[in-house]
């Protein structure tokens, strides 16, 4: 098997060899000529993101791999096209660097902050097709691809959805950018590090106030970094956000990708780092077939089927010279099989010399359905897969290099536990994603405040 890749890896790649290959998540769609109009619309607009940022973020992931700085990537799991708007995308980044705060505390390192937005609007499906009172229509595979009503028109992939959702993605990343250059993170900016800002802001008193406690120290460090030297707090203080998308589509992902001005190589210039899902990393397949050939750094999902001949085989096929920052292998096992699952893992990638990042997805391994047909996720689920997690890449002497979640700045009721007590009849309160359940606002900054206690201790 490891030879047939090692073959299969010769053949001269280019953006759209990956056609024609076997796809997990083939989109049909009925209209060729409208589908190759809006691919090629998409080749003539302008990137989303420049090659030097990726190579930046190529620099910083090669860091976290040894232990220098720690990645904090999240966001929602599916954007949707009709929430593109100015307070949903500030409060995700409000949340992010709330939470990012309280892990450079905690851990004492610079954090590496990576969102889950400005074009993850493709979702893949376990099935194809979705039946509902004897009728079966194509599976809602987000809005970049379909629409969510159950109906045959909503239903049919949509190429105009490739073009609008690229769009929306460059609105909302140029809200980030002109948020953050705007100083955005300045410390001096109250309404973007205090916690009153959430309506229902219900952080456990002793949180909320260790979270003002840090958030004081931090602006009187910097208030005396300042006074001792040149640097303004703006210098220090100075955040960086990088886009980050599950690579599903590959209609949207090859239109993207191209050669840049004085650099080798080609690259996908619709996110800085996307990644491979767990049901489309099979080898042989379309998807790793286009992703080989990417300069990005990239993502590879890894679910508790894994095993260590894949991922050694996709860590040739994927980073064939084995250069730091550019592999990043998310592993999503769920909280009862991660102790399992995972040391056999990281001992391959350890024993064979394998440059990557390790990072802990704790959200996808723990989705259930309640007795009422409910999706949802438990927090205590999501912690003992984190903390576990922990345990075993100290165990295997791996570095465990950063954090993946599934999270909103709004008060959402998706995930049961906290400190708040959210149960399964709380569920119904506000329920609002399309896709998988998010942590709130609060139940993500307690997450932060775990995760920099379990993961500070040395
Ligand atoms: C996701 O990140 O939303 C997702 C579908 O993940 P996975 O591929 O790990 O199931
Ligand atoms: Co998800």
């Amino acid at each position: 098997m490891l030879a047939a890749v090692e073959q299969h890896s010769q053949p001269a790649w280019s953006p759209t060899s990956w056609q024609g290959l076997p796809n997990a998540q083939e989109i049909a769609y009925p209209d060729g000529a409208a589908l190759a109009r809006a691919v090629g619309e998409l080749r003539s607009l302008p990137p989303l993101v420049t090659s030097w940022e990726i190579e930046r973020l190529r620099g910083f992931l090669a860091q976290a791999e040894q232990g220098k700085r720690f990645v904090l990537q999240g966001g929602d799991c599916a954007e949707s096209l009709g929430e593109c708007n100015s307070a949903t995308i500030a409060n995700k980044l409000k949340i992010l660097l709330q939470m990012s705060m309280v892990l450079v505390h905690g851990l004492k390192m610079p954090i590496l902050r990576v969102g889950r937005f400005a074009g993850q609007y493709a979702k893949p499906r376990s099935s194809a097709t979705e039946t509902r009172g004897g009728v079966s229509l194509p599976s809602y595979f987000g809005d970049l691809i379909n629409r969510p009503a159950f109906d045959a028109v909503s239903r049919t992939p949509d190429p105009a959805l490739l073009v609008q959702a690229y769009q929306h993605s460059a609105l909302t990343l140029n809200f980030v950018r002109a948020l953050v250059e705007g100083g955005f993170a300045d410390l001096h900016h109250p309404e973007y590090w205090d916690l009153s800002f959430m309506r229902h802001a219900g952080l456990a008193p002793a949180l909320r106030s260790e979270y003002e406690r840090m958030k004081d120290s931090l602006a009187d460090g910097l208030r005396f970094m300042e006074a001792l030297g040149e640097k303004t707090v703006d210098d220090l203080t100075r955040v960086e956000f990088f886009t980050s998308h599950e690579g599903l589509n590959l209609w949207y992902e090859s239109a993207q990708t191209r050669p840049v001005p004085r650099r080798d190589g080609v690259y996908n210039l619709s996110a800085h780092l996307p990644w491979l899902g767990e049901r489309t990393r099979g080898l042989g397949g379309a998807h790793v077939e286009y992703f080989r050939g990417i300069h990005n750094p990239v993502g590879v999902k890894l679910g508790p089927s894994a095993t260590a001949d894949e991922v050694l085989a996709l860590a040739r096929m994927l980073n064939p010279g084995n250069e730091a920052g550019k592999l990043v292998f998310v592993a999503r096992m769920g909280a009862a099989r991660v102790a399992n699952a995972l040391p056999a893992l990281l001992q391959a990638t350890r024993a064979g010399g394998v440059r990557c990042l390790w990072v802990c997805d704790p959200m996808h391994g723990n989705t259930r359905t309640t007795s009422s047909g409910v999706k949802t996720r438990s927090f205590d689920d999501i912690l003992h897969e984190l903390t576990t997690s922990h345990a075993v890449h100290r165990q295997e002497g791996v570095v465990l290099g950063g954090v993946h979640f599934e999270l909103t700045g709004e008060d959402v009721t998706e995930c049961t536990g906290g400190s708040m007590g959210t149960s399964e009849q709380d569920l119904a309160t506000n329920y609002a994603s399309a896709c998988d359940p998010r942590l709130n606002y609060q139940q993500s900054l307690e997450m932060a405040f775990l995760i920099a206690r379990t993961f500070g201790k040395r």
